[in-house]
């Protein structure tokens, strides 16, 4: 094939490049997959959590700290509850209690992938976290106060949601999937709350 035939099979090489460079493809980061064979020790963490991963590690030990002063304060209200009139209303506050627990355990786990150490020191757990401890004595104070600390978790939740956005997707999923257990939690404390 002579070069005059090779240009009327394709007779604008230069427009398609052209084509291409107005608008950006969806391509790979290739430095970025060659850096990801390097840098063991990072385990999980690879080049695209770039400046955020540090970032992202404090946001979840602050709601570590948050999901385990709630799981204290459910289990206080369980126990001091379970005496007084309404034992189903001590058992939600158990179930929460546990339910609590397993996201503090989901935020440890995603938190030593992300290559961080999560913060379970007793001695900062108040100051770190969102929401507040509670002694309560009566069940309605104790509905309040719980279905408040949810409010502060939901609302915490969200934001992190927000601005986590698209740079960390697994993060993202982690803290949606509590937010909607965070949700259910201030709807049934709704219900037994009077007016
Ligand atoms: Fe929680
Ligand atoms: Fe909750």
């Amino acid at each position: 094939m002579s070069n005059q035939d090779k240009t009327m099979n394709n007779p604008s090489p230069g427009k398609v490049q052209n084509l291409h460079d107005e608008h950006p493809r969806l391509r790979l980061d290739e430095g970025a997959l060659e850096a990801a064979k390097r840098s063991l020790e990072k385990g999980a963490v690879t080049p695209s959590y770039g400046p955020w991963r540090e970032d992202i590690i404090q946001l979840l030990n602050d709601a570590l700290a948050t999901e385990i002063v709630c799981t204290l304060r459910y289990k206080r209200h369980y126990y001091t509850a379970k005496g007084l009139a309404s034992p189903a209303i001590a058992e939600e506050f158990l179930v929460h209690a546990q339910e609590e627990t397993a996201h503090s355990e989901q935020l440890a786990e995603r938190i030593v992938q992300l290559g961080g150490e999560p913060d379970f020191s007793p001695s900062t757990l108040l100051d770190r976290s969102h929401a507040d401890y509670d002694e309560s004595a009566d069940l309605q104070a104790m509905i309040r106060s719980n279905l408040i600390a949810e409010r502060v978790a939901i609302e915490a939740y969200s934001q992190m949601i927000a601005l986590i956005g698209d740079k960390d997707s697994t993060t993202r999923r982690v803290l949606e999937s509590i937010l909607s257990q965070e949700q259910e939690h201030a709807d049934e404390l709704s219900d037994w709350l009077t007016p």
